[in-house]
């Protein structure tokens, strides 16, 4: 069977069985990750998961558990930074989408932690559920400023950070399963 993942098996074996230095790990799981979904960007994952402490000694399990974690990080960071812009001045029509965008946030960071529970317990599916709900977060914050003329998004860099971040999480955990399979 032909598919643009044909070559997976052989990068999987290689990624798995061979005792490989933990630079080229990244490299290779985020070049996987980057040819499983076009979204996530080859350099944006190598840059984050080498500047994460931990990530020299990890196996791609482990890469996962820090995409986790650096997603919980962010996450939460951007919660807190929202609500310093809503200390803020803001017009009435910036606010209502900052107020939405703190309830999503705040929920992604419950998802997330809950995901990095179902991740330890390795119950993926669960895990895939969960960070495509903050994925969607992003998403959706995102989307409410385009709605709006005369209101920008500042948010913008930082829902993408998440977005990437997810995407990153998402295919680490593809290529756990199908690496079980
Ligand atoms: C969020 O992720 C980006 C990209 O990895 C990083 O540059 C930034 O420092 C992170 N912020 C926090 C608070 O972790
Ligand atoms: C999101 O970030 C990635 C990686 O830094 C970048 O390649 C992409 O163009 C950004 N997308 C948007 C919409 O800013």
């Amino acid at each position: 069977m032909f598919s643009p993942l044909c070559s997976l098996p052989f990068i999987l074996f290689t990624l798995f069985f061979l005792s490989i230095h933990a630079q080229t790990l990244i490299h290779g799981t985020c070049k996987v990750c980057s040819q499983q979904d076009p979204t996530v960007n080859y350099q944006f994952c190598t840059t984050s998961l080498e500047a994460a402490s931990g990530s020299r000694h990890a196996d791609v399990r482990g890469l996962g558990k820090i995409s986790l974690r650096l997603t919980h990080t962010n996450v939460s960071d951007t919660r807190s930074h929202i609500k310093n812009l809503l200390k803020k001045k803001a017009s009435s029509t910036q606010r209502m989408r900052l107020d939405d965008c703190f309830e999503l946030y705040s929920n992604a960071v419950t998802d997330i932690k809950h995901a990095m529970k179902s991740y330890k317990s390795k119950h993926y599916e669960e895990v895939n559920v969960l960070i495509s709900s903050v994925m969607d977060a992003a998403t959706t914050c995102e989307n409410g400023f385009k709605e709006k003329r005369n209101v920008v998004s500042p948010l913008t860099k930082r829902n993408n950070v998440t977005f990437e971040l997810c995407g990153i999480g998402l295919s680490i955990i593809h290529i756990l399963r199908v690496g079980t399979k």
